[in-house]
């Protein structure tokens, strides 16, 4: 039985020696060319591989990252389970960004920014934690250990997901009728929501709207659940103050494009957190002998609700 790993070698390596060591029975394989594709079980790679259908026996595709919305499910036969990245360092990775971003808003550091670079010497007038409104969209496991992260500041903690859910010192809200009302008492917007047929184009003129004037936005979801012209709108009409921007449609974000030198705009190139490969390895390993066991993998995608 194989393993093949469709990935960069240095993670190639990583994940090569911890299965040597964790599961010797499977045979370890970077090069497609060289395995028999009939003992092909499990696939990590980060798009769907041209080749796909040569590994009849495959059982799970594993996604080298936290999406899976570059996989397209149609190329996927049905049996095969399909398994998101859940793994210690992506979810650090995120916790260390969204706090930054939060922090940065939270701190004006926009605005700080853009008086340093016009030599402006100004205080502007702070607000304290325990009054700033943070909501996160999405409360899967990086909402969730963000929120976990942010709770040491004493901000005011709130959650959106599409089942209610309970989480201590978070006010949790589900469904229309829980957008809307979290969306009007949020004054930092924290979008980690998957990519999905309707989360595309979810961050736009209608959402800002339902926030407070002046609120904030930290995007590291996915590029296209933002409509790039809507936010740029908001920012201008003041409906939103600033946003902390780590992904983009299209990436890398083309030549030009109005958010590169906007002043209250925070703009990195999809870097707020990325598959770290010993924990990763770790986190494929247990969602193998998982598997073996008779467990659902952590991170198994439900195919109707698409991630
Ligand atoms: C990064 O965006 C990932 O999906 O891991």
């Amino acid at each position: 039985m194989t393993f093949l790993f469709n990935s960069d070698a240095r993670r190639g390596h990583i994940f090569q020696q911890a299965f040597a060591r964790e599961l010797p029975d499977i045979s370890f394989s970077t090069d497609p060319l060289s395995v028999d594709p009939d003992a092909v079980r499990y696939l990590i790679s980060w798009t769907v591989p041209d080749d796909l259908p040569r590994y009849r026996n495959l059982e799970v595709l594993f996604s080298i990252g936290a999406g899976i919305d570059q996989f397209d499910a149609a190329q996927i036969p049905a049996h095969v389970k399909i398994v998101r990245m859940v793994e210690d360092g992506i979810t650090r990775m995120m916790q260390e960004y969204v706090t930054l971003g939060v922090l940065a808003l939270h701190r004006n550091l926009p605005a700080y920014l853009s008086q340093q670079r016009r030599q402006v010497w100004n205080a502007l007038p702070q607000v304290q934690a325990a009054e700033r409104r943070i909501g996160v969209l999405g409360l899967g496991n990086l909402g969730k250990a963000v929120l976990e992260r942010l709770k040491p500041f004493g901000f005011l903690l709130a959650g959106w997901s599409r089942n209610q859910r309970e989480l201590e010192g978070v006010a949790c809200f589900a469904g229309e009728a829980g957008l809307q009302a979290m969306l009007s008492e949020t004054d930092i917007l924290i979008c980690l929501l998957p990519l999905t047929d309707e989360t595309r184009g979810f961050l736009n003129a209608d959402l800002f709207e339902k926030l407070p004037q002046g609120a904030g936005l930290v995007h590291a979801g996915r590029g296209p659940q933002l409509v790039s012209e809507d936010l740029l709108a908001a920012l201008d009409s003041g409906r939103l103050a600033d946003a902390v921007i780590d992904v983009t449609d299209p990436e890398p974000l083309p030549a030009g494009h109005p958010f590169w030198n906007h002043e209250r705009i925070l703009l990195t190139p999809h870097i707020a957190s990325v598959t770290q490969p010993h924990s990763a390895a770790r986190a494929v390993i247990d969602n193998i002998k998982r598997i073996r066991a008779g467990v659902d993998p952590l991170g198994l995608v439900d195919r109707r609700r698409g991630y």
